[in-house]
């Protein structure tokens, strides 16, 4: 064993030591996205995926309170001919769809400070917060009165406005399902009008109104969302266990898998040839039991601990090492086997079941919590810390496709069963259960959604070992197999043709014309996302997945990169290190 590797290991061992104490110090709170110096204002994405390696710069920001103050932000754009752009308090969304363009010719509408009302009708189980009202202050003031959310993402740092305007979805085929827009009876939507009418109206949507199909998951291009009225159910608890299991005939298990589960879903790590299969209902309120799901991969690290992470990807890299991507990556998935993933029966975790409150199973986020003056941890991929940098693919594919993509990612996998270590080192592909949603760009049928992480160099141009295999699979997903792609995740390659994939988006483009004539919501930003039109030509466009290569200097020759067929899928194009399998 080389020096280099024995490092490796004994760091490994450091990182799941420490990783294990860091609850016990304090962290620092993610930074707020709308940073301003005397040059000027900009925007940040949380994971600094644009902002300082791409610049969003912004004119001019209001921060509403009221929604009188939200509507008037809007009529004095509109009066100006000014565009309008809306951002959360978290800005958590990857693609760079908050960002206005023409800075001067624009204002940014931060809903960070309107936040206050939270509301429960009890009588007609429902919630109605304000939109810029973090999901985890929702949930909780729910639960005070006896109530569930059933639906949320697993990461708790989303504002209610931001959570349904991207389609972001836990995993559930019952009921109203897994995806939070499918909860929504209700939204008060701010749009331009006539002079007038004062040069901005609220639109009081409700169930029924056709337009609450296009509002309810809108990339904030249709209005701003000044409320959400969601619906709730009777208050429950949820009983989870893990099981970790070999991979063997996974492709027939899924369907079976959603079905039988209500919250169900399934990492799977191709590399490990491992699955975790999640064993997830409901229970009743009255069941015993206090757990917690607080998600590993969201709980707060040592600054130092996120930083040798990245430091041995990086090594490993450089040396081109896919061994020590293997290593990792099997000492993060012992490290979750024996800590559930984070699933804790009180204060640690003791054995299956963990049995807890809706509220604490279904989503969390530890890492977002904390004092601001403490610089020892921090979320991993925090941008101030130098932490975890990656791309996540997240593909939605129709649940009778998935078994066939299934199999050929297994064939990839057993001609090289290392290349899929890279994915392996953060979550392997999360395979997770959304059903058919009425929202013009919500899911047109029983959908399965497989999420995959993996590394991103910090220069662009730098190309990433195994990258071939990512950019295999990714083509496969949404070209091969015509998944659709999450509209708050992904590179801009995922969106070619997206237009083709919703049958609704006609609806869409139509509601938007008639709301929002003067396109005052639009954004080049935005724009390039869902209508698909952020590929260009330009050299190592493939890198940085801003286009499939179809020369070689779409990758990087330099580096020995070239663009070549992909090995199951032969349509595909990826750039493969020459001397790399072909
Ligand atoms: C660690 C992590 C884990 C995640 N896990 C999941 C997951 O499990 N499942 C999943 O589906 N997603 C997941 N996501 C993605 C996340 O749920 C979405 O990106 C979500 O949209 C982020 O919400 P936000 O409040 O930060 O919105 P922002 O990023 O601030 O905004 C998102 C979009 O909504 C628009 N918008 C925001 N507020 C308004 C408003 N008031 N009116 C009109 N438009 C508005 C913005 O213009 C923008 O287009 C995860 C993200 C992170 C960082
Ligand atoms: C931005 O402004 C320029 C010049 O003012 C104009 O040509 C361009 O169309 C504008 N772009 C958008 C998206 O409004
Ligand atoms: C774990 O999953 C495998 C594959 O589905 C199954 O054969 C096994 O019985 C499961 N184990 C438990 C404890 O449920
Ligand atoms: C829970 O409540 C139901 C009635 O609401 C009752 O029948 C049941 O016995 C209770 N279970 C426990 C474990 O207390």
């Amino acid at each position: 064993m080389t020096n280099y590797l024995r490092r490796i290991i004994l760091c490994d061992a450091l990182i799941l030591l420490i990783w294990a104490s860091a609850l016990l110090v304090r962290a620092m709170p993610p930074p707020n996205p709308v940073q301003c110096t005397q040059a000027g204002c900009k925007l940040y994405n949380s994971y600094g995926v644009w902002g300082d390696r791409k610049d969003c710069p912004v004119a001019a920001v209001v921060y509403p309170t009221t929604e009188e103050e939200l509507r008037s932000a809007v009529a004095n754009a509109n009066k100006n001919h000014l565009k309008v752009r809306v951002v959360s308090g978290f800005s958590h969304t990857i693609p760079k769809l908050a960002c206005p363009t023409n800075q001067s010719r624009a204002i940014l509408i931060s809903t960070e400070r309107y936040d206050t009302s939270i509301d429960v009708d009890v009588a007609s189980m429902t919630v109605t917060a304000d939109a810029g009202a973090g999901l985890r202050a929702v949930i909780d003031r729910v639960e005070e009165e006896g109530l569930s959310l059933v639906a949320a993402p697993y990461w708790e740092g989303v504002s209610v406005g931001g959570v349904i305007s991207t389609g972001a979805h836990g995993s559930s085929w019952r009921g109203r399902g897994g995806a939070v827009h499918d909860h929504v009876v209700g939204i008060r939507l701010i749009v331009p009008a006539k002079e007038s009418e004062g040069f901005a109206r609220v639109l009081d949507l409700r169930s029924g109104d056709p337009l609450l199909h296009a509002a309810k998951l809108s990339l904030g291009m249709l209005g701003v969302i000044s409320k959400v009225t969601l619906m709730l159910e009777r208050g429950f608890k949820r009983s989870i266990s893990l099981n970790f299991t070999n991979d063997r005939g996974i492709e027939d298990e899924f369907m079976e898998h959603g079905k039988k589960y209500e919250f169900g879903d399934i990492q799977w790590y191709p590399s490990r040839h491992t699955a975790v299969y999640r064993y997830d209902d409901r229970l009743p309120i009255n069941t015993s039991g206090d757990g917690v799901y607080d998600f590993v991969g969201f709980q707060s690290n040592f600054a130092i601990i996120a930083k040798s992470v990245r430091a041995s990807e990086k090594s490993a890299e450089a040396a081109r090492n896919t061994n020590a991507k293997c290593l990792l990556a099997s000492s993060f998935l012992a490290y979750k086997k024996l800590t559930a993933n984070g699933l804790k029966n009180n204060l640690i975790f003791t054995g299956y079941p963990v049995i807890g409150r809706q509220a604490r199973m279904q989503t969390s986020g530890s890492c977002l919590y904390s004092p601001e003056t403490a610089k020892d941890t921090a979320c991993a991929w925090d941008p101030r810390i130098k932490g975890l940098f990656f791309y996540e693919t997240t593909a939605i594919f129709s649940a009778t496709t998935f078994v066939d993509f299934i199999r050929d990612v297994k064939k990839l996998r057993d001609m090289n069963p290392t290349s899929f270590c890279g994915v392996d080192v953060y979550n392997g592909f999360l395979i997770r259960f959304v059903p058919k949603s009425d929202a013009y760009l919500g899911q047109p049928e029983d959908s399965v959604v497989v999420d995959f992480n993996y590394y991103r160099a910090d220069e662009a141009g730098t190309p990433r070992l195994n990258q071939d295999t990512w950019e295999e699979v990714e083509q496969m997903a949404f070209f091969k197999y015509g998944a659709r792609p999450h509209w708050g995740k992904n590179r801009n390659v995922a969106f070619v043709g997206v237009e083709k994939k919703y049958p609704s988006f006609g609806r869409f483009v139509a509601a938007r014309r008639a709301v929002d004539p003067a396109n005052m919501l639009g954004s080049e930003w935005a724009e390039e996302v869902v209508f698909g039109r952020g590929v260009v030509d330009e050299d190592g466009c493939a890198l940085e997945g801003r286009c499939v290569c179809s020369e070689d200097r779409h990758c990087s020759p330099g580096n020995g990169y070239y663009c070549r067929r992909g090995l199951v899928y032969g349509d595909a194009r990826v750039c493969r290190c020459a001397g790399a399998a072909q």
